[in-house]
């Protein structure tokens, strides 16, 4: 199995699975340590953390899988490759033995909003990636499964499933966003604007929470995942 994006979350998923070795594909040290730590006691010898970009035409040139795992990679390439979104299916293509599953998000920021919960959720993306912006980071960028599709085809594949899982954010997520705000506002030159988006993310996550904790949740919006197969060249 290759985890094509790995992360603490597929690769807790995919140790506690039954595989023959697995190959975990990561852009960030920190990332690459980080899920080293989480699973080190499970890792065999067979199993590999690697630290590449998928831009680079090198990377695991010449190996297959069985399975291929795109875990929230698709979102996350803007920080690594940016650009590279619509090369991606057709980079992985070579590496697919059997099936590539895709798992994303479906955006919210850039999105019109009908409803209370979809305006709460968007504000927090939208906060979060002014921070990321202004402290010269570059946020996530998520596409939508419609365009997911569209592009498996053009690179090759046949679409076997699709599922959707609706998402219910708590307080988690809410406490997530709103420090990596936070942790970005030391890199503001401009300290009155520091100091009060600091401000804004407070009054944000106190908004969130409360919101969280009267619904239960914040239901909002949806996961996917896609099944693909690639199709034989003709
Ligand atoms: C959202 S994170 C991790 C999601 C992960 N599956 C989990 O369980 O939490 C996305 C991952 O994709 C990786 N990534 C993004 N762009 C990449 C690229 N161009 N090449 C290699 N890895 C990349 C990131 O380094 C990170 O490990």
């Amino acid at each position: 199995v290759l985890d094509a994006g790995t992360g603490i979350n597929s690769m807790r998923w995919l140790t506690g699975a039954r595989t023959a070795a697995i190959t975990a594909v990561t852009g960030s040290s920190s990332m690459a340590q980080n899920v080293r730590d989480a699973v080190a006691p499970v890792l065999r010898p067979v199993d590999r953390i690697l630290l590449g970009d998928w831009a680079d035409p090198d990377l695991l040139a010449s190996e297959r899988f069985d399975t291929v795992l795109a875990d929230y990679l698709l979102g996350a390439i803007e920080g690594f490759a940016p650009y590279f979104q619509d090369q991606l299916f057709a980079r992985l293509r070579p590496h697919v033995g059997g099936r590539l599953y895709v798992v994303g998000l479906e955006p919210y920021v850039n999105v019109e909003q009908t409803t209370a919960n979809g305006r709460l959720i968007a504000e927090i993306g939208r906060l979060r990636d002014a921070c990321l912006l202004l402290a010269g980071h570059r946020p996530y960028r998520e596409y939508p499964l419609d365009w997911v599709l569209r592009s498996l085809r053009a690179a090759g594949y046949a679409v076997e499933e699709v599922r959707r899982f609706p998402i219910r954010w708590r307080a988690r997520f809410v406490n997530g966003q709103m420090d990596m705000c936070l942790k970005r506002l030391p890199l503001l030159t401009n300290r009155d604007l520091a100091e009060s988006l600091a401000g804004e993310v407070e009054a944000l996550r106190h908004r969130a929470l409360a919101m969280v904790e009267a619904e239960g949740g914040i239901a909002y919006g949806e996961d996917y995942v896609v099944v693909a197969r690639p199709e034989p060249i003709r």
